[in-house]
């Protein structure tokens, strides 16, 4: 397992509990990580060395958890090795790695997004903030682990933003505002066949209410009971099944998970964004419910032998997880502050702690060592109760400075989540004068989201 995060070690929890699976190594890991297998050192962005430790190792399979790494051409380099991987190619992982190939890809599949102007010219930043109206959605182009996306009304901010991406040599994409609640939905791919996992809902805004700025997500749960029935099934051939047809059209096939960001708009499912990896903190609500051995399901994957007709096997029931962001997060994260009381968390029923940014220090003692420290992953029978013991978990934790979301799961819990009817774009306030592909005016809406 490659990475050091919380994704990861929620990925190593569940290949613990797969029969098939006899060892599991990590590389670099975390210190959560070290107390369940063994751990590396390794430079996860150098292909060689990724290469080198498989070999070492004798791995079967090499699981790619983050998106640089796969930016950086780890998966390239242990095909060309002859070891089984589980994450794309650096050209496939561009899917998550420029937002304008994204775009592109999309558009070429007639996959549904947000119209955007893909520019590094300030005249055209401004040119799209104006067709589109508010709230304005400026991106930079690159990778920039969930934070570099601004959606504001504030016509200033987005400028702003667009101005420093600019200003640090990068492009930007300028959209339009899609309004509506997100969903992620993680579909593995061996090139050719699909197999969607259960959908998740992500809470990327780092206060109560979805307010202040975006993070990498703070919390997580699923199911989503307020679905509409046929939601995955359209996802997968609407989205998912064009996007894997269309790289595999291009030579480059895409093995892995495609993470689809999705929006549920007045004019249906909208793609937000795409990843090349599973999201974090999802993974860990989303593998928590999965009771098919996950090990199997990514060697399938890696192998180019993904069984589209044989189903999952999910938990019932409900799963949450609450992020435990350090002091400061996500501004640049304060570390170094000691941790305690995990051993109190497990005293929870089904409830466990997945470690994200921690590690020991020179006395032994666990701290922080990121932005995101730490997850309390719950199930329940329903998300009220997975809700409950969630919380009852992070009482439990002395993180100094430590903060966390109060309100992940409870406007599902509470039933408050509206899909919006398709069709009732019209009716929605509009500013500007921006037009969706169809010619009818797009949605968007007054309210404030920075
Ligand atoms: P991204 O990195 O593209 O996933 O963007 C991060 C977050 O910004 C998303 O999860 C959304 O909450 C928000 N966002 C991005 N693009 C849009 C959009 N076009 N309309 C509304 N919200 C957006
Ligand atoms: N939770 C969002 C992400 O992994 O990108």
């Amino acid at each position: 397992m490659v990475g050091p995060g919380g994704r990861e070690h929620a990925m190593i929890t569940s290949l613990l509990r797969d029969p098939h699976v006899s060892e599991v190594h990590a590389a670099p890991g975390n210190a959560g990580i070290a107390q369940d297998v063994p751990v590396h050192p390794l430079n996860a962005q150098d292909p060689e060395a990724v290469v080198a430790l498989a070999r070492e190792l004798s791995a079967d399979l090499v699981v790619v958890g983050p998106e640089a790494p796969l930016v950086a051409g780890v998966a390239d380099a242990l095909d060309a090795a002859g070891i089984p991987v589980f994450g794309p190619s650096r050209e496939a992982a561009r899917i998550e790695g420029s937002k304008s190939f994204a775009k592109e890809i999309m558009a070429a599949a007639g996959v549904p997004t947000a119209r955007a102007v893909a520019t590094s010219d300030m005249m055209q930043v401004r040119e799209a903030l104006e067709l589109f109206g508010a709230p304005h959605v400026v991106k930079d182009d690159g990778l920039a682990a969930g934070k570099g996306v601004v959606v504001t009304q504030d016509r200033d901010r987005a400028e702003a933003h667009a101005r420093e991406c600019l200003d640090a040599g990068g492009s930007v994409v300028v959209e339009e505002f899609l309004d509506g609640p997100e969903v992620s939905l993680f579909v593995l791919s061996d090139g050719e066949h699909v197999v969607p996992l259960q959908p998740a809902q992500d809470f990327k805004r780092v206060r109560d209410g979805d307010e202040g700025p975006n993070t990498g997500g703070m919390g997580a749960y699923t199911p989503l009971d307020w679905l509409p029935e046929d939601f995955t099934r359209e996802v997968v051939e609407r989205v998912a099944r064009p996007v894997v047809n269309e790289l595999r059209r291009r030579g480059t096939p895409f093995t892995g998970v495609l993470y689809c960001g999705l929006a549920l708009t007045p004019r249906g499912v909208q793609v937000i964004e795409f990843n090349a990896r599973f999201g974090d903190p999802e993974t860990q609500s989303v593998l928590a419910m999965l009771e098919t051995p996950l090990g199997e399901l990514l060697l399938d994957a890696a192998r180019g032998r993904l069984d589209e007709e044989r189903p999952l096997q999910w938990r019932p029931g409900a799963s949450v997880t609450i992020v435990l962001a350090a002091h400061n997060y996500p501004g640049a994260p304060r570390r170094g502050d000691v941790i305690s009381g995990l051993e109190e968390v497990n005293e929870v029923p089904e409830t466990r702690v997945i470690h994200a940014g921690t590690e020991r220090n020179d006395a032994g003692e666990l701290v922080s060592a990121g932005g995101r420290v730490l997850a309390v992953v719950s199930l329940g029978a329903d998300l009220r109760e997975a809700r409950e013991r969630g919380y009852r978990g992070v009482q439990r934790i002395t993180l100094n400075g430590s903060h966390h979301r109060t309100d992940i799961a409870l406007a599902a819990a509470e039933g408050r989540i509206e899909v919006p009817t398709p069709g009732a774009a019209q009716h929605t306030a509009t500013r500007g004068t921006a037009t969706s592909m169809d010619g009818r005016p797009a949605a968007s809406t007054a309210e404030e989201q920075a």
